[in-house]
């Protein structure tokens, strides 16, 4: 008979392999973004929050002149379905609320942190929607800042928006906002000078944009658009991030993209296929843009014989039949990048954009490892 202290050890190491992962990796985060004016026309109530530890809604528009934010009555609506719908189906996953991207117009941004009245304008209105619609944080997306004062005074809206967080915080009982912003894939990507301390000092953490470096309307030869390396250059998310770690922001502050989406070329000679073959410009969609799950499609009808291949060398995927050549994340690329974030103790990964997921099938992989 096996003694009862022996069962018990084997149910305890059971369960404790079982608890390990949410134990040890506190410190790991799986984002997800959510573009809720997606043309695409995803419903919220329909998003696997469960693969995500943060979801960041994207984006909400900033006025010219009050340098509040500014939502339209769709916006409201949105934002509110889309908050009551998160705390319906995952209380434990938190929230996001993303100002700026291409909604916000680079002359906005400038001018709103260039003055103190208006940055105070801004942040005071962040923090009044985030908690109106219960988000537990803000992401700030201005892509880019063009000059020195530009990122200068960036620094300094994010010390103060820091310093108003913190002092909402303990006029309102809540904890505190969380408070992250988006950033190139590098800071050599121009001459600015980011506020790489303030940054440090006042962010809870960057999601490092590494996607989209190359697209087929921008080159005629095949090649990944989110490289994790690059033997021939720099523009690749690795150097990127090394970059970023040698200016001084720490590795486990950056959080690395995965992007659910790819682009299609059309080849000169579909003899020569591999990546950096020489092509004619986009296919299938009108600038080559496809979602993952558009791609898993496509290539379905074509059956498993012609089957997706992957370059390590730059760690993508691709799919070439004929003239038609697709460059993409699919499970090794993704299982290569959260391998090397983990390797590199990066904070996590955040994935553009949840609703190009295949029956979750990326979300998953990504999120057992
Ligand atoms: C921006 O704010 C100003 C001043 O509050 C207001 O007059 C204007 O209508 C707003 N613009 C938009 C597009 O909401
Ligand atoms: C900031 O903007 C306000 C309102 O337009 C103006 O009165 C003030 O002089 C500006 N401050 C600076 C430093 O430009
Ligand atoms: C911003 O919020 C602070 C703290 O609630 C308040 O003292 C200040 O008057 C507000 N400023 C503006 C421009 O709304
Ligand atoms: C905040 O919490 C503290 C301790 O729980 C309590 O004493 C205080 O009254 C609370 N303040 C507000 C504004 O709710
Ligand atoms: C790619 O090649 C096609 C056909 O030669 C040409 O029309 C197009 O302008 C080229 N695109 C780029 C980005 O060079």
């Amino acid at each position: 008979m096996v003694p009862k202290i022996v069962i018990f050890v084997v149910f305890y190491v059971f369960l404790s392999l079982q608890l390990c992962p949410s134990i040890a990796q506190t410190n790991w985060i799986r984002v997800g973004y959510y573009k809720y004016s997606s043309k695409y026309g995803f419903p919220i109530s329909k998003i696997n929050s469960a693969f995500f530890t943060h979801i960041v809604c994207a984006y909400t528009v900033v006025n010219s002149t009050s340098y509040q934010l500014s939502l339209s009555p769709a916006d409201e609506e949105s934002l509110s379905i889309f908050a009551e719908t998160m705390k319906k189906n995952n209380p434990s996953v938190a929230i996001l609320l993303c100002v700026g991207g291409n909604r916000v117009s680079y002359s906005t941004f400038s001018s709103m942190v260039s003055n103190s009245s208006y940055r105070e304008s801004f942040i005071n209105s962040s923090i009044k929607v985030a908690r109106l619609y219960g988000f537990q944080g803000i992401d700030f997306y201005w892509s880019y800042p063009e000059t020195n004062s530009d990122a200068f005074n960036m620094g300094i809206l994010f010390q103060e928006w820091r310093v108003a967080i913190g002092s909402e915080a303990r006029n309102s009982n809540n904890s505190q906002l969380i408070l992250t912003a988006q950033i190139p894939y590098s800071p050599c990507v121009s001459s600015t000078s980011y506020p790489i301390e303030t940054m440090q000092q006042h962010l809870d953490w960057v999601h490092v944009v590494s996607e989209g470096l190359t697209s087929p309307l921008w080159t005629n030869l095949t090649s990944a658009h989110a490289p994790l390396y690059d033997p021939s250059n720099l523009r690749n998310t690795d150097a990127g991030i090394r970059e970023w770690v040698d200016r001084g922001l720490s590795a486990n502050k950056l959080v690395l993209n995965l992007p659910f989406y790819g682009y299609a070329w059309k080849l000169e000679n579909p003899v020569n296929n591999g990546v950096g073959a020489r092509a004619t410009g986009p296919a299938i969609s009108t600038d080559g843009y496809l979602t993952y799950k558009q791609i898993k499609n496509y290539i379905k009808q074509y059956g498993p014989d012609v089957r997706v291949r992957y370059s390590s060398t730059y760690v993508v995927n691709y799919w070439t039949e004929g003239t038609t050549w697709i460059g993409f994340d699919d499970v090794e690329a993704i299982t290569a990048k959260v391998s090397y974030a983990k390797e590199k103790k990066l904070l996590g990964y955040f994935v553009w954009e949840v609703s190009f997921d295949d029956n979750w099938v990326l979300s998953r992989t990504a999120g057992k490892l």
